[in-house]
Parts: C-alpha cells; sequence; structure tokens
C-alpha cells in the first residue's frame, strides 16, 4: 500500500495515540500467568500486540476482546500453559519473540518460536545465550542461534547477566526466565532501558529490587497476581505528531494521554537540546506509570549531539529525530546508536537512504549518522521497506516536502500504529493533504 502526501500549511488539533506497545505486550503476557482474568483497557490493537496474542492463544490461553480497545486475558497461572501444537508464529515482532524466550525456557513442554522472515533476521543469541547460562535449552538454527528457536524443557538456575548493550527486551526476557528459576536472577544494563517489566513484575507481587541499573529477581516465583491494567497513550507513536508540530509552518498540535516514563522520553530532552519548546500538560499518575498530555508549537531547531545514556531512552524514535535533523541549523551527531542496525530494518542504513532520496545531507557513521541542515525536501517515491516507523517518518517528511510524497509499504504502519492515517487526518483538518 501506498501513502501520497502533499505539503501542509498549518497542522493544528487534538489527537489521541493507540495504547502503548510494550506494556500492551507485558499486560498480555503476564496477564496470561496471573491466577484468573486481567482486564486490559486502552490496549493497542496492532499487528504486533496481535502477534502475542496469537501465540497465547496457542498456548491455550483465551484472550477475549470484549469492547473496543477492551481485552480480557484469562490467566493460568506460572505453571498452567498448554504445550503448543505448532510453531508460535511472533511475525514481525522482536518483543513477542524475546520475552516469550525467557517464559518458554521456563516451561515443562517444548515450543518453537517463529516468525516472517524481517523477524527471523534479527538476532537471537543476545537472548539464547544468557538463557543457557540460566540452564535453560533453547537454540536458532546456526551458531548464532538465528530464529526459529527450538525451547525444550530445562531446569533453570539463577544467574548474574552484564548485558552488553542496554537492551530492554533482553533485559525483560531473562527476568521473565527468573520467575521459573532456583534463586537470584540479577541483570545488569549499561545504561537505562524501559522499565515496564520491572513496574509490572512488581505490581503482581514479584520480588524484584532495582537499585540504579542493577535488578535482583528472587526465584522461582509462587504465583502472579491478576491485575487489571490501564495501558497510556504510546510515546513513541505520539513522537511522529511531536515532530510534525515543530516542523509545520504553523498551527498547534495538542496529543493527549501520553506515557511520559522517562525511559521512553529521551526524543523530547534531544528536541529540547535542538532549541523546541514541548509543553508537558496535565502530568498524572496511571497504573503506575507516568501520563501526560503534550502541546507542541512550530520553532526553529538547531543541530545537536546525541548519543551515550540518551540512546536508549530514544531507541525507536531515531528515524523522526533524523527527519527533525533536517530542518535543524547546522550538525546533528548521532552516535552509540549501532543497536540500530538490528531494528525491523538496519535504520542507520534505510534512514539515511530514505532521506537522501528526499534531498537530505545525512550520511551513515558506524554507531550512528551525521544530518547537515536545514535542507529543503523535495517528494518523491521512498520505500519504508517494511518498516513501520520508517513509513511514518516519511510521510511526516511528506507534510513538509516539497510536491508529492509517496511512501511505499505503508500498511506496516498497523504494525504499531492502526489508525495512524486518521489521525494525520484531523490534524490536517478532515483529509489527507
Ligand atoms: C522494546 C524494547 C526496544 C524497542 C522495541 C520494544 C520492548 O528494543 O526497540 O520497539 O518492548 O522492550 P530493545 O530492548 O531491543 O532495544
Amino acid at each position: 500500500m501506498n501513502l501520497t502526501l502533499r505539503p501542509v500549511s498549518r497542522l493544528a488539533g487534538e489527537v489521541s495515540v493507540p495504547g502503548d506497545k510494550s506494556i500492551t505486550h507485558r499486560a498480555l503476557l503476564l496477564g496470561a500467568l496471573g491466577e484468573g482474568p486481567s482486564r486490559v483497557r486502552g490496549y493497542l490493537d496492532g499487528g504486533d500486540c496481535r502477534a502475542t496474542i496469537g501465540c497465547l492463544r496457542a498456548l491455550g490461553i483465551r484472550v477475549e476482546e470484549v469492547a473496543p480497545g477492551e481485552i480480557v486475558v484469562h490467566g493460568r497461572g506460572l505453571r498452567g500453559w498448554d504445550a503448543p501444537e505448532a510453531p508460535l508464529d511472533c511475525v514481525r515482532s522482536g518483543t513477542t519473540m524475546r520475552l516469550l524466550a525467557g517464559l518458554l525456557a521456563g516451561q515443562p513442554f517444548a515450543s518453537v518460536l517463529g516468525g516472517d522472515p524481517q523477524l527471523l533476521r534479527r538476532p537471537m543469541d543476545r537472548v539464547a545465550a544468557p538463557l543457557r547460562r540460566m540452564g535453560a535449552d533453547i537454540r536458532g538454527v546456526d551458531e548464532r542461534d538465528a530464529p526459529p528457536l527450538t525451547v525444550r524443557p530445562g531446569r533453570l538456575h539463577g544467574t548474574a547477566h552484564d548485558l552488553p548493550v542496554a537492551s530492554a527486551q533482553v533485559k525483560s526476557c531473562l527476568l521473565l526466565a527468573g520467575l521459573y528459576a532456583e534463586g537470584e536472577t540479577v541483570v545488569r544494563e549499561p545504561a537505562p532501558s524501559r522499565d515496564h517489566t520491572e513496574r509490572m513484575l512488581r505490581a503482581r507481587g514479584v520480588r524484584l529490587a532495582s537499585e540504579g541499573l542493577c535488578h535482583a529477581l528472587e526465584g522461582p516465583a509462587e504465583h502472579l497476581a491478576a491485575v487489571d491494567a490501564q495501558v497510556p497513550g504510546d510515546f513513541s507513536s505520539a513522537a511522529y505528531w511531536v515532530a510534525a508540530g515543530i516542523l509545520a509552518p504553523a498551527g498547534e498540535v495538542r496529543i493527549r494521554h501520553v506515557g511520559v516514563n522517562p525511559t521512553r522520553t529521551g526524543l523530547l530532552d534531544a528536541l529540547a537540546a535542538m532549541g523546541a519548546k514541548i509543553r508537558q500538560e496535565n502530568a498524572r499518575d496511571e497504573g503506575g506509570e507516568p501520563v501526560a498530555d503534550l502541546l507542541i508549537r512550530p520553532g526553529a531547531l538547531r543541530g545537536a549531539d546525541v548519543a551515550g545514556d540518551l540512546v536508549p531512552r530514544m531507541i525507536d524514535e531515531f528515524p523522526v529525530l533524523a527527519l527533525a535533523a533536517t530542518q535543524a541549523e547546522g550538525l546533528t551527531r548521532v552516535r552509540d546508536a549501532a543497536e540500530l542496525r538490528v531494528k525491523e530494518t538496519d535504520r542507520i542504513a534505510t534512514v539515511c537512504a530514505a532521506l537522501r532520496a528526499l534531498g537530505a545531507q545525512i550520511e551513515e557513521r558506524p554507531d550512528g549518522f551525521d544530518v547537515h541542515g536545514p535542507t529543503p525536501l523535495r517528494g518523491t517515491e521512498v520505500e519504508s521497506h517494511g518498516d513501520h516507523r520508517l513509513a511514518m517518518t516519511l510521510a511526516i517528511a511528506g507534510l513538509i516536502a516539497e510536491g508529492e510524497t509517496v511512501v511505499r509499504g505503508a500498511e506496516r504502519i498497523a504494525d504499531s500504529y492502526p489508525g495512524f492515517e486518521e489521525a494525520l487526518a484531523t490534524l490536517t483538518g478532515g483529509t489527507l493533504p
């Protein structure tokens, strides 16, 4: 599917974004391990979370869609899942595969985790190797543990892990395996990554202590409480309207009910360093997560350096940051972000190629990119390579590029943001530009 865009003269209005993808995955998985039903309100009904629902159903869990945006997961306890009859299909969802790998490692039955070719190219040794150190019997199809992953029953024991990269997926996988391990599972991360798993495990009664970058879980867990969850809007989806609202020639954008967990909002810090003024209003706490409304007005940007601990706090926002940097005065340098090369696509390569096709001055670096701005963008046909975040970034680029921008592969947007086009139409005054 192609999405065609034209430049806008203003962007104005109010939108709310769909539920947080990371929190939805976790609410589903932890709900399935709970003692009885858990209600999840505001869940993300997108492709990636549907993959998690599909896997849970194959593991014998009843997942009931009771109303729009509301789902009930009928948990069967930590040890009540059924052996799946066929390989579990994680589709394109890395979070589904990595978090389930940790949980399945502790089950008394065998399973296989597979998915689409895009997912089968992503590294799984980062979870398989530390799980094996805990006693898990898990392997991929080659020496680098490329998926599909085959998991057989194993006896897990608590182990201390020093993560080489800050990855919430790896941290979460190991802590979830720790629920089934004898003794203490310790995970030390090199920089803070999103902490939804820790918050949600503690809320469900798990003995998990976090001190700075070190997380220690006392296993095995006896049971997990069934807890109803309210999912905040996904900051990573709001990020497109944040960038669009700054780059638009005029107007004012308000985004309601956005999760602003500080482990997720690195983009706001990066944009503030670039001179953007973004207001957070109505700050509140909801179901253990900070939530606020965001108010964005157009403004001039200047280049900045983005590196170090900021990187994991905005790991999914680099495509849209790169776009914003094309309109910033001077040089924007991104470093320490080699992880981008193993996302849905090699996002350093695909983002640089796509923005260059639109006229940007952007060069790849091994662990990031350099952007020289500002450069006017010219619309053309651009490829999103099946990457939802690149597709949305290019759609926002189309709002400021001269002429017509055609985004190829836009159907993948629904992996994380069903309703993206409708929100765009709201902000552009009723129809797509
Ligand atoms: C996620 C963690 C991040 C992020 C992904 C979702 C999660 O991946 O890119 O979209 O839900 O834990 P890494 O932890 O591998 O960086």
